[in-house]
């Protein structure tokens, strides 16, 4: 089914290199709208600079990227910053709130970057995420889990068509790291793309699809083993929907 949707992040021959260092050589993806992607490789092989290019942080060096059907090549920074405002969302592995701000003022924030402020948005996306009740919590005041519930909320705030998330529950435990995995299953579900790294194979099993790299090169591109089910819980996760979270 997938594969009737339209191309979301296309790359061809693309290429960044850091003075001698190819950071990534050679890249050729096609991501379709709705797929949930695993990035996946070890230390220094090209996780984050791709996800900086993906997400428009960054420029190739060669070959080309098209997302949503738009040349990133053709965005002058400006330009850049209005895409990734209205079509993409980045989730981090540190959290990146704002220490002073509650929850519900941080996930304003992402509104005001994008020049709305409107409070009943960012309500509904905490909602959304479980923290209804936790909207005017200090981050310091937050669990690891519920930090990273806010960041999601923050990413989702304007309803971005890309997900792109490097290594979300790299700093949680099992439970939230459980959470959050449902979360983007739940968002996955609803038809947003998702590209996610991590360095956990199992986590790699909430992924439709993972592709692999090494020194920079794909080494690997395709469906997890048994097809969405792993050991170590994530089948389970699969069949249970993120519990009293209303759906958008
Ligand atoms: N700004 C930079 N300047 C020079 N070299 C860089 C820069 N950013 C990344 N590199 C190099 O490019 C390669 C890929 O780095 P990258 O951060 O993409 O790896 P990664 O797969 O995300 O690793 P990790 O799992 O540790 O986060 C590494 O060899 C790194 O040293
Ligand atoms: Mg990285």
């Amino acid at each position: 089914m997938a594969q009737q949707q339209p191309v979301a992040i296309e790359t061809r021959h693309l290429g960044r290199q850091f003075g001698a260092v190819k950071a990534l050589d050679d890249i050729n993806i096609e991501v379709r709208q709705g797929q949930f992607v695993a990035l996946m490789g070890a230390s220094g092989s090209g996780k984050t600079t791709l996800m900086n290019i993906l997400t428009c942080l960054d420029g190739a060096t060669s070959g080309q990227v098209w997302l949503n059907g738009v040349d990133a090549a053709t965005l002058d920074e400006e330009g850049r910053r209005e895409f990734r405002a209205r079509h993409i969302g980045l989730v981090f592995q540190q959290f990146h709130l704002i220490p002073y701000l509650n929850a519900l003022e941080n996930v304003m924030l992402a509104q005001y970057y994008h020049s709305v402020t409107d409070e009943a948005s960012a309500r509904a996306a905490l909602e959304k995420v479980g923290l209804s009740s936790r909207m005017d919590h200090l981050p310091s005041q937050l669990s690891g889990g519920e930090q990273q519930r806010v960041c999601i909320a923050r990413a989702l705030v304007n309803e971005p068509p890309l997900l792109f998330a490097d290594e979300p529950t790299g700093n949680l435990d099992e439970e939230n790291e459980r959470r959050v995995l449902e979360i983007l299953q739940g968002l996955h579900r609803q038809g947003r793309t998702i590209v996610m790294v991590t360095h956990n194979p199992a986590l790699g099993g909430y992924a439709e699809r993972i592709i692999r790299l090494r020194h920079g090169r794909i080494v690997d591109d395709a469906k997890p083993p048994q097809d969405n089910a792993t050991a170590d819980g994530a089948a389970t996760a699969i069949a249970t929907p993120p519990s009293g979270e209303p759906t958008p």
